[in-house]
C-alpha cells in the first residue's frame, strides 16, 4: 500500500507544496504566517530549485511595495483580501469571519496521479478545511475539491463553499462560455474579462445546465485559440446549481472560483458532519483548446467516465419516429429494422408505462413505472424476447426523478414532491420533481431501475431523462432546513446512482435532460454517455458537437440520425452523427433502398473506425464558427488509422477554398487516403482519392476536401501502409 508523506518540501526557510503534472505546476506555499498561498500556476518548471524563487506576497502591491496580501489558496470571508472568497461561514456565535492556518498535509500516489491533501484550521474556531488535489501526470489534468468540518457547539452555516480557487496574473483574460437552451446547446461565445466580476451560474436545480453548461475556457494570452496559446479549461462535476466566478481585482489579477451555486442554499452543518464540495477538474494547455480537449478526453476515458475504456452500443431509438404512438407489434417490427440496419440495440423511448393514467402524451403517467397493459400486453419481458428473437439488445427510457400530478404515485405520495404547500403550483412540461433529499424517495427511484432489471435481467441499457427544472422549490421532508434542498437533492440523486452502479456495474446508461442539460463529470461516473441535444438537424449538430467536444470525448456524446432538417441528405445527417456515439432514430420506411444501404455501410465503417473515433485523439481542424465549413479528425493512438470528417455548410460564391492540413499523424508513415461513406452508385469526386501520402505531406500540405456545395460531407479514411 502506498504511504503518504508530507506534501511540504522545505527549501531553506520556505515550505513549498508542489502539485504537478508532467506539463503543469500548481505551487502552494505555507507562508511565515502559516497561511497557505498559491505562488504559481503554469507550465511545469524544469528546475526544482526555482520553486523557492517564487514569492507568495508580491502579487498585490498596487503602489509598487511588496504587499503582505498574497493569493490565499482558499480565501475566506472577513480576511484582509477584500475580494471574492472561496469560503464563507457563519459560526455558532454569529461571527462571519474565518482565517485558515496550515495544520498538516500529505501526498501519495493514486492510479494515474498524485493525491495531495492540505489540512487547514481556523485559529479561533474549531473549523477544519481540507484542500484536496489529484494531479494526473500524463493527461495534464488536475481535480480539486474541499471538505469542511467543525466541532462548534451548535450548527454553523456555510454561505459560500467553492470547490477550489485559482489565480492568474496576465495582461488579458478571455472567457469562452457555453450558453444553452433546449435544442441550442453548447453555444460558444467569448468576451474579455475586465475589472470586476463575471458570473456564470444556474438556479434550475435538476435540469440544471439548460441555460449554461458547467464548463468554461479562459485564454491567458489573448483570446482562446484552437491550436496555440495558453488556455485554462475547467469543469465542475455537479449535476445541480453551479457557479463560476471570475474576478479581476484592483491590480489586474484574475481569480477563478468554481463551485456549487450557494444561491438560496445556506448550508447548515452539524458538528462532525463533513461538507464535501464537488470536484473541479481542469487542464492548462499551452497549445490551445485542441490539446486541452485531448487532455480531458484521455482523462475522461481513463478516470472520469463510466466504462470509459469500454466499447459503446450503436442503437435504433423510436422517439423521433413514433413518439408515444406505438404498440407491441410496432416495436417488434422496429427491432427487426434495428437488426436490418446493423445496429446493436433497440431503445424504447417515452410512452410505455402507466395504467390508471397511461402515458399517451406528456401530461400523465410519470411516476407509474409499470407497462401500459393494453398497449404492451406482454410487458417488458415480451419486448426483451422480441429483441432477442431479432438479434439485438433492448434498452428502455425512464425519467425516474419526475412525477406528473396525474399519476398514482402523486396520489399516494404528494409529500414526496418538491412543491409549495401554500402557493399556486407552476409546471414545466406538466410535471414536478421528486424530492430526492428524502431517503424514501431515493429508495423508490432506485427501485425503478432495480425492479426493471430484477424482473427483466435482459434489459441491456437505460436512457435516463430529466425534463424539468425544480419548480416551486420547497421540500416537505426538509422542514425548516429548506436552505439544504438544492444541495441535498443532488446528493440524493448520487446516492441512487451509486446504488445502481454498485448493483449493476455493467449496464450502460445514457444521461439525458431534455437534450443536453446534464453534462458533467460527476454524473458521468454513472453514465457511459449523454444525449447532446434534441436538435439533430445536422447543421446545428456540427456546432453543438463542436462545443461539447471541448470537454467530452466522442464516446461520451450520443448522436442520432433523424429526420430533422430533411432538406439535407441522409448521408450528411449520418456523417455528422458518426463523429460521436452513433445511433439512429428514423423509420426505415423513410429511407430509399440506396439510403438504407448507405446507412448499413456507414454503421459498419463506424464500428471499424472506433479505435480512432471513440478511443483516439481528436483534432478540430476547421471551425464552423470561423468558416463556412467544418473539419474534425480522429487518429488512433498508434497513428495507423485516422478519419477526417469534412463538411461544407454554406460556402459563399467562389470563396477561397483551403486544403485541410491534418494533425497527429506519423510524419514518416505512408497513408492510403480513401473517401468512404459514399452513396451506392456514386463515385468519389475527391481528387486525392485512393492515393498515398506521407504523414508529413498530409500535415504540411493537406487534402482538398471542401467544395462550394451546401450541406455536403466527405469522410476520408487514412490507413497507414
Ligand atoms: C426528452 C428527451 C427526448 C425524448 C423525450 C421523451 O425531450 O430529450 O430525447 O426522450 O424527452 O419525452
Amino acid at each position: 500500500m502506498a504511504t503518504a508523506i508530507s506534501a511540504v518540501a522545505q527549501y531553506g526557510e520556505r515550505n513549498i507544496i508542489r502539485i504537478a503534472t508532467d506539463n503543469t505546476d500548481l505551487v502552494l506555499e505555507v507562508g511565515p504566517n502559516k497561511r497557505v498561498y498559491q505562488t504559481y500556476l503554469g507550465p511545469r518548471l524544469s528546475h526544482e530549485s526555482d520553486l523557492q524563487n517564487l514569492s507568495w506576497s508580491q502579487h498585490a502591491g498596487s503602489d509598487g511595495s511588496v504587499s503582505t496580501r498574497g493569493w490565499e489558496a482558499y480565501s475566506t470571508s472577513g480576511n484582509e483580501d477584500f475580494f471574492e472568497p472561496a469560503l464563507g461561514v457563519t459560526h455558532a456565535d454569529g461571527n462571519m469571519t474565518t482565517y485558515l492556518y496550515y495544520v498538516d498535509s500529505s501526498q501519495e500516489p493514486v492510479p494515474g496521479g498524485t493525491y495531495t491533501r492540505i489540512i487547514l484550521k481556523d485559529n479561533r474556531y474549531p473549523v477544519n478545511v481540507t484542500l484536496n488535489y489529484v494531479a494526473y501526470a500524463k493527461e495534464n489534468v488536475i481535480k480539486a475539491w474541499t471538505e469542511v468540518v467543525h466541532q462548534e457547539k451548535t450548527l454553523i452555516s456555510l454561505f459560500q463553499y467553492a470547490s477550489a480557487m485559482l489565480y492568474f496574473s496576465k495582461a488579458e483574460y478571455w472567457l469562452t462560455e457555453f450558453s444553452s437552451d433546449w435544442a441550442k446547446e453548447a453555444h460558444m461565445s467569448s468576451q474579455q474579462l475586465q475589472f470586476g466580476k463575471k458570473v456564470i451560474d444556474t438556479k434550475l436545480g435538476s435540469r440544471a445546465a439548460m441555460h449554461t453548461h458547467p464548463f468554461f475556457e479562459i485564454g491567458l494570452d489573448g483570446s482562446v485559440k484552437e491550436h496555440s496559446g495558453e488556455v485554462l479549461m475547467g469543469t465542475l462535476g455537479w449535476t445541480g446549481n453551479f457557479r463560476f466566478t471570475f474576478e479581476v481585482d484592483n491590480v489586474g489579477n484574475l481569480r477563478v472560483i468554481p463551485g456549487i451555486n450557494p444561491y438560496a442554499s445556506q448550508y447548515e452543518l452539524k458538528a462532525g458532519e463533513v461538507f464535501t464540495t464537488p470536484e473541479f477538474i481542469f487542464t492548462l494547455s499551452y497549445d490551445g483548446t485542441s490539446q486541452g480537449s485531448r487532455n480531458l478526453h484521455d482523462w475522461a476515458r481513463r478516470y472520469g467516465l463510466k466504462d470509459g475504456e469500454g466499447s459503446r452500443l450503436t442503437l435504433l431509438n423510436n422517439w423521433e419516429n413514433t413518439a408515444f404512438d406505438f404498440n407491441q407489434d410496432i416495436l417488434a417490427e422496429l427491432m427487426k429494422e434495428a437488426k436490418h440496419l446493423g445496429v446493436d440495440m433497440f431503445l424504447l423511448d417515452d410512452g410505455w408505462f402507466g395504467n390508471k393514467y397511461p402515458r399517451k402524451d406528456d401530461h400523465a403517467g410519470l411516476g407509474d413505472w409499470e407497462v401500459t397493459h393494453d398497449k404492451l400486453p406482454g410487458g417488458v419481458a415480451a419486448l426483451v424476447k422480441s429483441a432477442e428473437d431479432s438479434g439485438v439488445k433492448f434498452g428502455i427510457w425512464i425519467e425516474p426523478e419526475m412525477v406528473n400530478p396525474q399519476s398514482e404515485l402523486y396520489e399516494r405520495h404528494p409529500d414526496w414532491v418538491i412543491e409549495q404547500p401554500n402557493r399556486d403550483t407552476y409546471y414545466y412540461r406538466n410535471q414536478l420533481v421528486l424530492d430526492l433529499s428524502n431517503p424514501k424517495v431515493q429508495d423508490y427511484v432506485f427501485g425503478v431501475v432495480d425492479n426493471i432489471l430484477t424482473e427483466n435481467p435482459g434489459v441491456a441499457y437505460f436512457k435516463w431523462d430529466c425534463n424539468s427544472p425544480i419548480t416551486n422549490i420547497y421540500s416537505p421532508y426538509a422542514k425548516d432546513k429548506q436552505g439544504q434542498l438544492y444541495v441535498d437533492h443532488v446528493r440524493g440523486i448520487y446516492n441512487v446512482l451509486k446504488r445502481i452502479k454498485d448493483k449493476y456495474p455493467d449496464v450502460p446508461m445514457m444521461l439525458c435532460s431534455g437534450g443536453g442539460a446534464r453534462c458533467d463529470y460527476e454524473a458521468l461516473k454513472y453514465f457511459t454517455e449523454f444525449w447532446c441535444s434534441d436538435n439533430t438537424d445536422p447543421v446545428e449538430r456540427i456546432y453543438i458537437q463542436w462545443g461539447f467536444s471541448q470537454f467530452f470525448p466522442a464516446k461520451a456524446m450520443a448522436a442520432h440520425v433523424t429526420s430533422w432538417n430533411k432538406n439535407t441528405s441522409v448521408k450528411f445527417r449520418t456523417d455528422v452523427a458518426a463523429m460521436c456515439k452513433l445511433g439512429f432514430d428514423i423509420g426505415l420506411q423513410e429511407l430509399s433502398d440506396d439510403e438504407l444501404a448507405y446507412c448499413q455501410q456507414a454503421i459498419a465503417n463506424w464500428k471499424r473506425l472506433q479505435p480512432a473515433i471513440m478511443d483516439g485523439d481528436q483534432y478540430r481542424l476547421v471551425s464552423p464558427y470561423e468558416t463556412n465549413h467544418a473539419a474534425v479528425e480522429y487518429v488512433d493512438k498508434s497513428k495507423t488509422m485516422a478519419v477526417l470528417f469534412a463538411y461544407d455548410l454554406a460556402p459563399r460564391f467562389q470563396e477561397k477554398l483551403h486544403a485541410v492540413k491534418l494533425q497527429g499523424l506519423d510524419p514518416d508513415k505512408r497513408y492510403l487516403v480513401k473517401e468512404i461513406n459514399l452513396m451506392p452508385g456514386t463515385e468519389s469526386k475527391f481528387a486525392q482519392n485512393e492515393k498515398i501520402y506521407t504523414g508529413d505531406y498530409l500535415m504540411k500540405i493537406g487534402l482538398d476536401v471542401f467544395t462550394y456545395l451546401h450541406n455536403m460531407s466527405k469522410i476520408i479514411e487514412l490507413k497507414a501502409l
